[in-house]
């Protein structure tokens, strides 16, 4: 087709349906993807003798060119041409002539659009990733400036237990690296070069698969054509990971925002991600943390709304698959953006170590300790759990916390207990929590170097 020809082409079904079927708005920032993925398949078009050597070098310097105007924002982009291929493939029309037609040939928009989705995936993939780690580290060293900070820890939303504020915050640390696994799960699945599957059912002239995929960094090749017009569950997976991901944030959000309000006060966030109240003086918004929270909305939404397009979809390539970009580039930019900024506000976060180990203190989390040590006196865990029970009930109706008890206030609960119950605080309660992942200190100073280790690798 001469360019006046595809422009014509286009045009008409441009006036037909209006903009209802562009998607250059869109796609446009694959350009990148679009001219490295031309570039190469015209140097496999040459090696297979399918164009001449000369008119391979005419192409990729007329591509060449149309990067920089793309770059240098001098390109003449043209929203009838529909999407960025035909921007890019009329444009070279104007530059070279009809040799820009060979560009084409053994190849379809349909496993075009494949192979530029797929590279961004990839590259959206190595980058998240590489800002979930950064975060980690973060998390990690505050874990580490506080690993003498004893917090509540939380079951039912009620104190349950002291843990160290490191071990809580190490907890996050494990959420991001569950997400850098399925990012990368996402990066394997998008790993797959499409090219040569043409529109749906692959080409009669003999191309080198091989080739496009090693010079563009791919690991395998696609093995049905029809299958590869047709397939978004890479972009499904992208969008799980980042369901989880942001799931993980927002609930991160959440916390940080109880822990500080004031029925908390256990942090202070920096002024930067706060704002105050144009009416109230004294309000510190958490802004940052619950706008995050709520991104999880659309990001959810996004997998949803591929998984609707997808569902019911007869094979192979169907236009309504060009409605998977909206959701894979919003998503994109909001992990990153939210990423970003994270990673800023934790750093700036001001721990007040004093209220998170009073609230611990004042807690019953102790209750648990107390049966446990009845245990090691020789009674069986229900009695001594009742025993302990009945001693958090008297404790919370006088209103006085387990850790001001005196060796009487214990024994007249029952005769075993001896003067070392005294010893039993919220410090010798993490201590004990030596199990494998448990929250003592020696365990999770071990679990910031295994981290540390990790993520330095
Ligand atoms: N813009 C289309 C998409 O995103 C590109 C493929 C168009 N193919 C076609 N036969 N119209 O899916």
């Amino acid at each position: 087709m001469t360019e006046n020809n595809s422009k014509k082409f286009i045009k008409r079904l441009s006036d037909e349906v209006g903009d209802f079927t562009v998607s250059l708005d869109l796609d446009v920032r694959l350009y990148e993807y679009d001219i490295r993925g031309s570039k190469v398949h015209t140097e496999m078009l040459s090696n297979q003798n399918i164009i001449t050597s000369e008119e391979k070098s005419i192409i990729i310097k007329g591509l060449d060119q149309i990067l920089l105007e793309i770059k240098s924002d001098s390109f003449p982009w043209d929203p009838t041409l529909e999407d960025i291929h035909m921007n890019i493939e009329s444009r070279l029309h104007e530059k070279i002539g009809t040799v820009a037609g060979k560009l084409h040939t053994a190849r379809s928009r349909n496993d075009q659009i494949s192979l530029d989705t797929r590279m961004f995936v990839k590259d959206a993939c190595i980058e998240i990733n590489n800002l979930i780690k950064k975060l980690q580290k973060t998390i990690v060293d505050l874990a580490e400036n506080s690993s003498n900070i004893i917090m509540p820890g939380y079951t039912h939303m009620q104190r349950a237990q002291p843990v160290l504020l490191a071990h809580h915050l190490l907890a996050y640390y494990e959420m991001f690296s569950r997400d850098v696994e399925k990012f990368n799960n996402a990066f394997v699945e998008a790993d797959i070069m499409p090219l040569g599957s043409a529109a749906l059912a692959g080409t009669p002239h003999p191309i080198d698969r091989e080739y496009v995929a090693q010079k563009l960094n791919f690991s395998r090749l696609t093995a049905n054509s029809i299958d590869t017009v047709s397939d978004r569950d890479f972009i499904l997976s992208f969008l799980f990971a980042s369901s989880v991901f942001i799931t993980h944030i927002s609930r991160f959000s959440e916390e940080l925002i109880l822990w500080s309000s004031s029925e908390f006060n256990f942090i202070q966030l920096s002024d930067e991600f706060t704002t105050g109240s144009s009416i109230m003086p004294q309000k510190r918004n958490p802004d940052f943390a619950e706008i995050s929270r709520g991104k999880s909305g659309r990001v959810i939404g996004n997998l949803i709304s591929l998984f609707t397009i997808l569902k019911g979809l007869p094979l192979s390539y169907n236009r309504d698959l060009q409605e998977d970009k909206t959701g894979l580039f919003d998503s994109y930019d909001t992990v990153v953006s939210v990423l970003k900024i994270f990673n800023k506000m934790i750093k700036g976060i001001h721990l007040k170590a004093e209220n998170f180990t009073s609230a611990a203190m004042e807690s019953l989390s102790l209750a648990t300790d107390i049966a446990d040590y009845l245990v090691n006196k020789g009674l069986d865990f229900r009695e001594s759990y009742s025993i302990a029970s009945s001693i958090s009930d008297h404790s919370l109706a006088i209103s006085k916390p387990i850790s001001k008890f005196s060796v009487d206030d214990y024994k007249s609960f029952s005769p075993l207990f001896e003067e070392d119950v005294l010893q039993i605080n919220i410090r010798t309660s993490v201590e004990s929590r030596i199990s494998f992942g448990g929250t003592a200190t020696q365990n999770v100073l071990s679990q910031i170097k295994i981290a540390r280790k990790k993520l330095n690798e």
